[in-house]
């Protein structure tokens, strides 16, 4: 009788110890206790619970009381589905002495780059990457990234890398708008949904589609059991530990991470040179090293904050190419927790119209990382610095100058964006404290957006 997506969890008045349990596309878990079960969107809630764990597919009721769970399908079968223990512990999901979530998991990065390292290094020094997947990908001819948000960004953050190391031509796709504007795809295509919460409803009605059309998929998530994950043929995890602040930081830098590992494996299998130069595993610990250096210059990234983006409605962060693809998700961090108006533009485009909004006081940070480019950046702040603008500029060790103000350790020039996001993460947090609003939960936003 019910169209769309939904999670019901129904209780009849004169029977309080059984609940009726219903969903279809929006997440939904039977938690296992002992002696009570208990019924929750999402594991992380239920941690305080139990660890023990019952996926609901769609369509799917089910009757629970305190000693049983009955799973019945849409044709009122009988169904039984084995339980299973999350690896994630209450000590996750704490703040412990931090303000805010999204400090804590700006600090994790470096943590989860080592973590990365152990999870998908072999023996023998190679990347541990399933060989059923290793095939699909080695048999495809485009790979398609899908993906929303900060996951999008992610997607173009590893575009470039994907296409060096594996010699495979890589689109990045709005999963709101390859859902209902399907390009024409090529011969042998292979799809690459990235979510950290592996519950996107954007993300998730692609995947449907995919599926109908039995081509190849892989999700890369930060959540095991996630829709996303079961319903693709392939997941690789982030391994980043429980993302709670709205704004996504740790899994962003974790997903560009994992898809240089994806990366470097196929490129390997292919003996791409370039694949064969790049010791991923050497080059991400060095990552990890420049992250901590950078989290500790929070003072430093606060006084900018104060600086620049204390009492401003609009923003903007150029760069270009990989530097463009990082300013997106600067600006949509500063966005989407400081409200400040900010967009991430590419550094190129501003002449032809935009620059137009540029007034007296106006931030622009450019970021640069890539010296083809940097002086052309360089460039394009000179012009918006001649309108009035106040720039700020983040850039490497290798490429920078006197007065610039944020320098990023030197790191391997495929992963560059891995660094250059961490000042920029730093600086929305601190404009956000700096303006007196939740950083953890911003207003309009949740954390999972499970409805399309
Ligand atoms: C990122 O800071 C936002 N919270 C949001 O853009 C998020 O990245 C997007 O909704 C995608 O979420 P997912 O990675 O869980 O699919």
């Amino acid at each position: 009788m019910i169209r769309g997506s939904y999670a019901f969890a129904l209780v009849e008045k004169n029977d309080p110890e059984t609940i009726y349990v219903a969903k279809n596309k929006s997440p939904l878990l039977i938690g296992l206790g002992d002696g009570f079960n208990v019924i929750c969107s999402d594991a992380l809630a239920m941690l305080d619970q139990t660890t023990h764990f019952v996926e609901i597919e769609d369509g799917e009721m089910v009757t629970v009381t305190a000693d049983a769970i009955e799973i019945e399908d849409p044709k009122g079968n009988l169904v039984y589905r084995e339980s299973y223990e999350a690896q994630l512990d209450l000590t996750d999901i704490e703040k412990g002495t931090y303000p805010y979530y999204m400090l804590k998991e700006i600090d994790d990065q470096p943590t989860v780059m080592r973590r990365l390292i152990q999870e998908y290094q072999g023996e023998s020094g190679e990347v541990v990457i399933d060989a059923a997947l290793k095939n699909e990908l080695l048999a495809s001819d485009r790979i398609y990234i899908i993906a929303c948000g900060t996951s999008n960004h992610a997607g173009w953050a590893a575009k470039s890398i994907l296409e060096k190391l594996t010699q495979i031509p890589v689109e990045v796709h709005l999963s709101s708008e390859f859902g209902y504007n399907m390009p024409l795809l090529s011969a042998k295509p292979f799809f690459l949904f990235l979510s950290q919460s592996g519950e996107t409803a954007d993300s998730r009605q692609v995947l449907v589609t995919i599926n109908q059309l039995g081509l190849p998929s892989l999700t890369i998530t930060n959540v095991a059991g996630s829709t996303l994950s079961r319903e693709a043929n392939h997941t690789l995890l982030l391994h980043a530990g429980p993302e709670i602040a709205v704004a996504s930081t740790k899994a962003y830098t974790a997903q560009i991470a994992v898809m240089t590992l994806l990366a470097k494996a196929i490129g390997d299998e292919k003996a791409v040179p370039e694949a064969l130069d790049f010791d991923v595993f050497h080059e991400l610990s060095i990552v990890a090293s420049a992250m901590e250096a950078l989290v500790d210059e929070k003072a430093v990234i606060s006084q900018f904050a104060e600086d620049f983006l204390s009492d401003t409605r609009n923003a903007f962060y150029i760069g270009r190419g990989n530097d463009y693809y990082v300013s997106m998700e600067a600006a949509l961090k500063l966005k989407e927790i400081s409200y400040i108006q900010a967009e991430g533009f590419a550094a190129g485009e501003l002449k032809h119209g935009t620059i137009a909004l540029i007034e007296e006081g106006t931030p622009v940070i450019g970021v640069i990382t890539e010296e083809v480019t940097g002086s052309h950046t360089r460039g394009n702040l000179k012009e918006v610095e001649s309108r009035g603008a106040h720039t700020l500029v983040i850039v490497s060790q290798e490429l920078a100058k006197a007065t610039d103000q944020i320098i990023l350790p030197n790191v391997h020039p495929l992963v560059t964006s891995l660094v250059a996001v961490v000042p920029t993460q730093l600086l929305a947090y601190f404009a956000t404290l700096q303006r007196g609003f939740d950083v953890d939960k911003p207003r309009n936003l949740a954390k999972s957006v499970t409805v399309e």
